[in-house]
């Protein structure tokens, strides 16, 4: 069978690189893809807004299976127009896909579904967030842990979370009135600031049955320490030890089976991958969001570990058969990934660096060079093409083995400019270390 990948990040090019391990897979094409696609499958140069033009590729080389990968195409609805011209696709329906693209929805369907979840208000107008903020916190130096998000998409960057009254009455004004995120902005969320750990809980679903995939844990800030500004991710990790087997079975009884529950019964049925950002609070762990997608960096660890068929399991999932598939098969070795960025990433960034060492780093055993934003010119040279450019990922026999591994090809790998953080994995650490057990 043919399979194509729609998108262009480190977590299709980890889609594409284990769906052609798949002895069912014939040819697999990205489209758009990268330098690190072009490697290891087929890169066809249409971009996800061209609906047309992926169908009329699909039709043509006999696609058997399309996979979306970011969010922006699936709250478009790219999976209801393909599946409309009669392609099988993975992804959910744009009516599904709202968990993601509007926090409103998500937030409403938590309360629905009696998941945990944050305290939360929504606000349509500025004047009435503003109030609501003074009558709750009349002091205007007084401690405010609230949370501000703009309801609609905001490429990771519509959610701000505050300390302090200033801040949240800052944080509303970018939103709704000077629009930064555009239509974004047009409604609110307001909710209460928790505090714990931070995980990611993947769970692939055909709307019946859920297959849950080990933790992850994504590092969302830019500098050690959880410090600096937010990122779309600046490296992950699987298993996440801090998530052990009572903890998952607790998370799949209380967030994700009333979750897919839910929108079933209100005419949104969930198929494909979702993704539990989860914060595990000393009162249990709660729902900070919902995406509707793999995790970008947390697919690409994830993928390194599966052994399974990837193309069986998707397929299922599309076909509403996942109950029939065997138990997932993991590698019991845990995987680390951590992403080389772009100096002045998440800022303005500069593209077109020669990268070099990507061989050398390739040499390195159980390690995966995973391309984010990567180019080849016309020489062949692989260049820098975006903020976060690659995830270097390794397997170890440990966390600390893993994360050593991954750290080395890191190291055979530069550009001008090029940056990582390099505590990738330490939360980990310290867990493997007080002997909590993995999940998986
Ligand atoms: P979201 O896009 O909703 O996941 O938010 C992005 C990041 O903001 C999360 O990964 C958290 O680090 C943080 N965040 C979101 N909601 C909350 C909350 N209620 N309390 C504390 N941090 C939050
Ligand atoms: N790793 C965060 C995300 O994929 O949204």
């Amino acid at each position: 069978m043919n399979v194509l990948v729609i998108g262009s990040g480190g977590r299709e090019h980890a889609l594409a690189w284990k769906l052609g391990q798949s002895s069912r897979a014939d040819k697999v094409f990205v489209a758009p893809g990268n330098a690190g696609t072009a490697l290891d499958a087929e890169n066809v140069p249409i971009s996800a807004q061209d609906v047309a033009g992926l169908i009329k590729f699909a039709k043509e080389n006999r696609v058997g299976l399309t996979v979306v990968g970011p969010e922006q195409p699936l709250v478009d609805g790219l999976v209801d127009q393909l599946q409309k011209a009669g392609l099988k696709v993975f992804g959910p329906s744009q009516s599904a896909a709202q968990m993601e693209g509007s926090k409103v929805f998500c937030k409403n369907l938590l309360r629905v579904a009696a998941v945990p979840s944050a305290e939360f208000q929504v606000f349509r107008d500025p004047e009435s967030a503003a109030r609501f903020v003074q009558e709750r916190f009349p002091e205007p130096d007084q401690p405010t842990p609230l949370v501000v998000k703009a309801d609609g998409l905001a490429a990771g960057k519509g959610v701000m979370v505050c300390r302090t009254r200033t801040q949240v009455m800052e944080a509303i004004d970018r939103i709704m009135r000077k629009r930064e995120f555009g239509d974004a902005g047009k409604a609110i969320v307001l909710e209460e600031r928790l505090d714990g750990e931070e995980a990611s809980i993947l769970a692939i679903t055909d709307g019946k049955t859920i297959v849950t995939l080990p933790a992850a844990q994504d590092h969302k800030a830019a500098f050690d320490g959880d410090k600096g500004p937010n990122t779309g991710g600046m490296g992950a990790y699987c298993p996440a030890p801090l998530v052990d087997a009572a903890k998952m079975a607790w998370i799949e009884e209380h967030i994700l089976v009333p979750t897919v529950h839910a929108m079933k019964r209100s005419r949104h049925p969930f198929r494909g991958v979702l993704y539990a950002g989860l914060m595990l609070t000393h009162q249990g762990p709660k729902v900070l969001e919902y995406n509707v997608r793999f995790g970008d960096p947390e697919c690409q660890p994830l993928l390194m570990r599966l052994q399974s068929d990837l193309l069986d399991v998707l397929e299922a999932t599309v076909d509403e058969r996942l109950e029939e598939l065997e138990p997932l098969r993991w590698d019991p070795r845990p995987a680390v990934c951590v992403v080389m960025a772009s100096e002045g990433y998440p800022g303005p960034y500069d593209n077109g660096n020669t990268i070099r060492g990507l061989d050398d780093a390739a040499k390195l055993p159980d390690v995966k060079v995973f391309h984010a934003g990567t180019r080849r010119n016309a020489s062949g040279d692989v260049l820098t093409n975006g903020g976060r450019v690659l995830g270097v990922t390794a397997l170890g026999p440990n966390i600390a083995g893993a994360k050593l591994q991954a750290y080395s090809a890191v190291k055979c790998i530069r550009w001008p400019g090029a940056w990582c953080r390099k505590d990738i994995s330490d939360k980990a650490l310290a867990s493997e270390l007080a002997g909590r057990g993995a999940n998986f």
